[in-house]
C-alpha cells in the first residue's frame, strides 16, 4: 500500500452511512467524500441503495412505493439495501476496500441497527453522516435538480415530478428518526444541521473519521467557479529549465496583460479572490488583475531538489537512473532533495480545503501543482495526473456541479512554448505521435457538459 498523509489506515475500515430524507443533499455529500479520499490515494467506494433498486428492475415508481406501510416496496427497498450491503462487503475483502459510503436514506433506528449489527460482524466502523434541512429553499432546489436528473423521473413533466418527489419525501418523513445525542449517544456520527448552521459531532474515534468530518464540513453546495492558469511563458520555459524563480518572457508579460481582458469579459463584476504562488513568475501574471490577491506558499511548484534549473536533456545525462524512475512512476518519484506528485497533493490538502469554503477563486500556479488540483475536481486518476497536459496561455473555468465538475478552456491566442513532456524522451512539446494515452486529456478533451 502506498504511503499517504493518513496514518492507521490498516486499522481503520470505515463504512460512511449516510443518513436524511430525500433531497438533503445525501448523494452530492458522498460524492465529494469520494473525490476527496480517492484524491487522498484511500480507496473509497459508494454504494448507492438507488441503484440498486434500478437494477431490481424498479425505476420510476410512484411516491406510494416509498411509504412504510406498503409492503411490496417495503420488501423491494430492504432487498436492495441488502444487496448494496452484500456488494459493500465483498469489495472490502476483494478489493481492500478502506471506506465505503452508503448512500440512502437510512432513515430508521431499525434500519441502523442492522448497519451496526453488519459493521460489527465484519470489523468495520460505522459512521453515520445526517444530513437534516428544513430550509424550504434549499429543499426546492435539490428537489428541482432530482426532478430534472433522476432515472426515476425520465420523461416526466418537471412539476409533475416536483410533486411526486414532495409525496415521496412526506412517505419518509412519517418514519424517519433523526440522530440525536439523546437516542444515539454510542453512535459515531456527524449530523449537519441545515449544511452548516449546527454541526454536530458524536464519538468520532479514528484519524481518518476526523478527516472526514473536517472535510464535510468544508463542502458547501452553492453554485461558485474556479478559474486555474498557470503563469505565462517564463524564460526558464523557454530555455527549457525547470523549476527556478524566473521572470516572465515578452510572451508570458503579453499573456499577463490579456489575462485581465479575459478575466473582465468571463468573470465580469463577480467578486474575485486571485491566488498565486510565492514565485514570481505567477505574481507577474497576476499584475494588472485589480481583485485581492493571497500569496500561498503551497501552491508553489512541485520542487525539482537537485534538478532545479537543470533541462531534462541535462537530467537524463547526469541524473540516468532518476530520469528512468520518474518516468516509470512519476506519481511517486520523488526528485532528490525535492517532491513526488504525491508530496505536492499533501501539501495542497488545506488549499483544497480552503478552496471547497470559497466562491469564485483564480488560481495563477504551476504546471504539476494544477494538475493537481484538476485531478482533484475532475476525479483523473493518480497513474493519469501527473502525466496530463495543461498548456500555457489557457484560462480554465471550472464549475463544480452535484455529480461532477463542468470544464471550458479559454484559449489567450498568444503563442507560448510547450512544456510537455512525454514518456521516454527528454525532448519537451506535444507531439502527434501520442506515446502517451493520456497526454491530450486537457488539450484535446471536450468539454464536459454536466
Ligand atoms: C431509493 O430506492 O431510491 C432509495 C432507497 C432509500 O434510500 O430509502
Amino acid at each position: 500500500m502506498p504511503v499517504t498523509a493518513i496514518s492507521n489506515m490498516k486499522d481503520a475500515r470505515i463504512c460512511v452511512v449516510m443518513v436524511g430524507l430525500p433531497a438533503r443533499g445525501k448523494s452530492f455529500i458522498s460524492q465529494k467524500i469520494l473525490r476527496y479520499l480517492s484524491w487522498l490515494s484511500i480507496n473509497a467506494k459508494c454504494f448507492n441503495v438507488g441503484n440498486y433498486r434500478y437494477k431490481a428492475g424498479i425505476i420510476s415508481p410512484k411516491a406510494d412505493f416509498f411509504d412504510f406501510s406498503n409492503p411490496e416496496g417495503y420488501n423491494i427497498r430492504e432487498a436492495a439495501a441488502k444487496q448494496a450491503v452484500e456488494d459493500m462487503l465483498k469489495w472490502y475483502n476483494e478489493e481492500n476496500g478502506i471506506v465505503a459510503v452508503l448512500d440512502a436514506t437510512n432513515s430508521t433506528r431499525q434500519r441502523r441497527e442492522w448497519i451496526l449489527e453488519v459493521c460489527k460482524e465484519n470489523d468495520l466502523l460505522p459512521m453515520f453522516i445526517e444530513s437534516f434541512c428544513d430550509r424550504p429553499a434549499v429543499i426546492e432546489t435539490n428537489v428541482h435538480d432530482i426532478s430534472t436528473t433522476s432515472p426515476d423521473y425520465e420523461g416526466t413533466d418537471t412539476e409533475v415530478a416536483k410533486q411526486d418527489l414532495y409525496n415521496r419525501i412526506a412517505c419518509y418523513k412519517d418514519a424517519y428518526q433523526t440522530l440525536s445525542t439523546e437516542h444515539d449517544n454510542n453512535l459515531t456520527f456527524v449530523k449537519l444541521v441545515n449544511i452548516e448552521e449546527e454541526v454536530i459531532i458524536n464519538r468520532i474515534h479514528s484519524y481518518l473519521q476526523s478527516r472526514i468530518v473536517f472535510y464535510v464540513m468544508n463542502i458547501r453546495p452553492k453554485p461558485r467557479t474556479i478559474w486555474l492558469s498557470r503563469h505565462g511563458e517564463s524564460i526558464y520555459n523557454v530555455e527549457k529549465k525547470i523549476g527556478g524563480d524566473s521572470l516572465l518572457s515578452p510572451r508570458g508579460l503579453q499573456y499577463s496583460k490579456k489575462l485581465k481582458e479575459l478575466v473582465d469579459e468571463h468573470v465580469g463584476d463577480a467578486p474575485l479572490t486571485v491566488w498565486t504562488s510565492t514565485l514570481r513568475r505567477t505574481q507577474q501574471t497576476a499584475q494588472h488583475l485589480e481583485f485581492k490577491k493571497l500569496q500561498w506558499k503551497a501552491l508553489d511548484e512541485l520542487d525539482a531538489g537537485v534538478c532545479d534549473g537543470m533541462t531534462y536533456e541535462e537530467i537524463e545525462d547526469v541524473y540516468p537512473e532518476d530520469f528512468k524512475a520518474r518516468d516509470e512512476d512519476k506519481y511517486e518519484y520523488r526528485y532528490r532533495g525535492g517532491e513526488s506528485y504525491r508530496d505536492v497533493v499533501i501539501r495542497l490538502e488545506p488549499v483544497i480545503m480552503e478552496l471547497e469554503r470559497q466562491e469564485n477563486v483564480l488560481i495563477i500556479t504551476h504546471q504539476a501543482v494544477l494538475r493537481c488540483i484538476y485531478a482533484y475536481f475532475m476525479n483523473v486518476p493518480q497513474e493519469e495526473s501527473p502525466w496530463m497536459s495543461i498548456p500555457l496561455h489557457t484560462l480554465i473555468k471550472l464549475e463544480p456541479r452535484a455529480y461532477g465538475t463542468k470544464v471550458t478552456r479559454i484559449k489567450a491566442n498568444i503563442p507560448a512554448v510547450s512544456t510537455y513532456k512525454e514518456k521516454g524522451t527528454s525532448q519537451v512539446g506535444e507531439s502527434s505521435g501520442d506515446k502517451n494515452k493520456f497526454h491530450k486529456l486537457l488539450v484535446d478533451a471536450p468539454e464536459l457538459k454536466e
